[in-house]
């Protein structure tokens, strides 16, 4: 089944200022390699037979293709993203408008504003029947609540731990609904039992390979769009059946995302 992405080109992208601990504004993103790796990522995501919609970039908000963080869209159901950081809440109305404008032809039936801060498929990815969601950094867990109630499906709410991996997107990825990988080192206790208790197959990976964004990826069931910078868990990925797809992120990486975090999937 083909799925439908989101994407922001990255013609305003690049380190304006540092709400995680991977930005520093010395540390300036190379616009024409960004422009590159962007397309890379777009162009393998429409070879491998999905659709790709892209939502206009605006100056000033550098952030913005990170469109994981608009929203999560299941059954036609948007939940906007509420930010935390003052920094990034001025996308908010521009994703709105995304979707408002993109509804009708998409068959979007409802768009809701989160009433706590979250901030969408950074924090809340969707598999099988079941919404595994974060908290900790960004997202707060009340949100979790409006989730499950706006979408009526159940939510597996987890504490994220460490602030190098402040979006549960950073250090968990779904790949089909009964396998994921993961840091477990990311989570607390609990955490770690309830994402071991979900899924039958689980992939652990090393700090070093997350920290190399190795799951900040993009599963369609088969098929794995991920970082060049986890050879490891790309072959882990392999014994496991899965066909992994490595491409280029370090600008990304440089704002603290990949592939995953440049990426929203609009279900309808
Ligand atoms: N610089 C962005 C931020 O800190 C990166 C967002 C990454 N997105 C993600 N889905 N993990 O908000």
């Amino acid at each position: 089944m083909p799925k439908r992405f989101l994407m922001c080109p990255t013609t305003y992208f690049d380190i304006e200022y540092e709400i995680n601990p991977w930005m520093h504004t010395d540390n300036r993103v190379d616009q024409a390699l960004a422009l590159h790796q962007w397309r890379q990522i777009h162009d393998t995501y429409e070879r491998i037979g999905h659709i790709v919609e892209t939502l206009d970039p605006v100056k000033g908000l550098p952030d913005l293709i990170f469109t994981a963080n608009a929203a999560l869209v299941i059954d036609g159901k948007v939940m906007l993203s509420r930010f935390r950081y003052p920094e990034r809440q001025g996308e908010t109305r521009y994703n709105q408008a995304w979707f408002e404008s993109n509804a009708k032809r998409l068959g979007i039936t409802e768009i809701r504003l989160a009433e706590h801060n979250f901030e969408g498929e950074g924090d809340a990815l969707f598999t099988g029947d079941t919404i595994i969601a974060g908290y900790g950094f960004r997202s707060e867990q009340p949100a979790h609540r409006e989730l499950a109630d706006f979408f009526n499906i159940k939510v597996i709410s987890v504490k994220l731990v460490d602030p190098y991996f402040y979006h549960l997107d950073t250090c968990f990825s779904p790949l089909s609904p009964e396998a994921a990988m993961f840091l477990p080192n990311a989570f607390d206790a609990e955490g770690v039992a309830a994402i071991k208790k979900h899924f039958k197959t689980l992939i652990e990976t090393t700090p070093r390979e997350a920290a190399a964004y190795g799951l900040n990826a993009v599963s369609d069931g088969h098929n794995v769009v991920m970082s060049n910078m986890a050879p490891t868990l790309a072959k882990q990925l392999k014994d496991h059946g899965f066909n992994p797809i490595t491409t280029p992120i370090t600008e990304f990486h440089k704002s603290g995302g990949a592939v995953r975090c440049v990426t929203l999937e609009i279900r309808t």
